[in-house]
């Protein structure tokens, strides 16, 4: 299905847009005239992101600070979200941990990351995805990552909340077959952003995509209803090794490619 044509009133939402992907997809969006609201914890860099959208653009761009972990105020965010006309939902906002790494595991800080990458991530879609099917139009793009493929030490509960991602988005793109929304999983290997921490600043460049490119495979990706997409070749040979290699072998292999003795 085609997604709906870009119309007042009808924005891309997409959280986690204050910085990296999500900043680079809602300049992807943008450019093709569709109105925007970004959503992210740091207000000033959303307006400046809003204000340098609407220079280039000429469309409505419009912000939400809002911490997608605090429960109150995602809960507020999640009932105006419900009330939207959302034309396509980009459900991206997510930290990384890599606990081990650091020679420390902070269980607040590990509880943090499953509350905004799988509760949150998934909370934003059950609140736009009712609309969009009553309207029978619409789209929606879940950031997972290849590290959801298989188990990756050391970024332990990154892993784990992006296998949820990976998994949910696949489903739901069969689930809601036919009736006019398109789900596309967007799930990358290393881009080269603000969330790259300890061991995966040290991944080779040829393996790592720009933010970008990325955002031009989840915009492309969901308007032809992909099922899943990754920016670059390396990626792609990375998440069909991760697919297809024995889960022993690819967790041995994750485990030394971040440092691992
Ligand atoms: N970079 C990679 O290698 C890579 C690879 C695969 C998948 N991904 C996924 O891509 C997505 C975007 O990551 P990125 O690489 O673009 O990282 P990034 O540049 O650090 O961006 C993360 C975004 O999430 C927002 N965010 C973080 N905590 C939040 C919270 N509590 N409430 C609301 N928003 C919050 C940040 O904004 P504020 O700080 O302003 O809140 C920021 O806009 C993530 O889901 C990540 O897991 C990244």
């Amino acid at each position: 299905m085609p997604l709906p044509p870009p119309a007042p009133g009808q924005p891309a939402v997409i959280t986690g847009a204050s910085d990296g992907i999500g900043k680079a997809i809602a300049f992807e969006l943008a450019a093709l005239g569709r109105p925007v609201l970004l959503v992210a914890r740091r207000g000033e860099l959303l307006e400046k992101t809003a204000e340098q959208i609407r220079a280039r653009h000429g469309v409505d761009a419009q912000i939400r600070a809002v911490d997608l972990v605090d429960r109150d105020a995602r809960r507020k965010f999640l009932d105006e979200l419900a009330e939207m006309d959302v034309s396509v939902l980009v459900s991206n906002a997510g930290v990384v941990t890599a606990g081990l790494w650091h020679g420390r595991l902070d269980p607040a800080l590990e509880r943090a990351e499953v509350e905004l990458n799988v509760v949150a991530a998934y909370e934003v879609v059950l609140a736009a995805l009712p609309k969009m099917l009553e309207r029978g139009s619409g789209g929606v793009v879940v950031t997972g990552s290849i590290a959801g493929n298989g188990p990756a030490p050391i970024t332990t509960t990154y892993s784990a909340t992006k296998a949820f991602l990976n998994t949910f988005a696949e489903s739901l793109h069969f689930d809601v077959r036919g009736r006019g929304v398109n789900v596309t999983l967007l799930a990358p290997g290393v881009v080269h952003t603000g969330l790259l921490t300890g061991p995966l600043t040290r991944v080779p460049g040829f393996l790592c995509a720009t933010a970008e490119q990325t955002a031009k495979a989840a915009v492309e990706g969901v308007a032809r209803n992909k099922l899943r997409v990754a920016p670059i070749a390396a990626h792609k040979v990375q998440s069909a090794l991760a697919n297809y290699l024995p889960r022993p072998l690819w967790a041995r292999a994750m485990y030394r490619f971040y440092g691992g003795k």
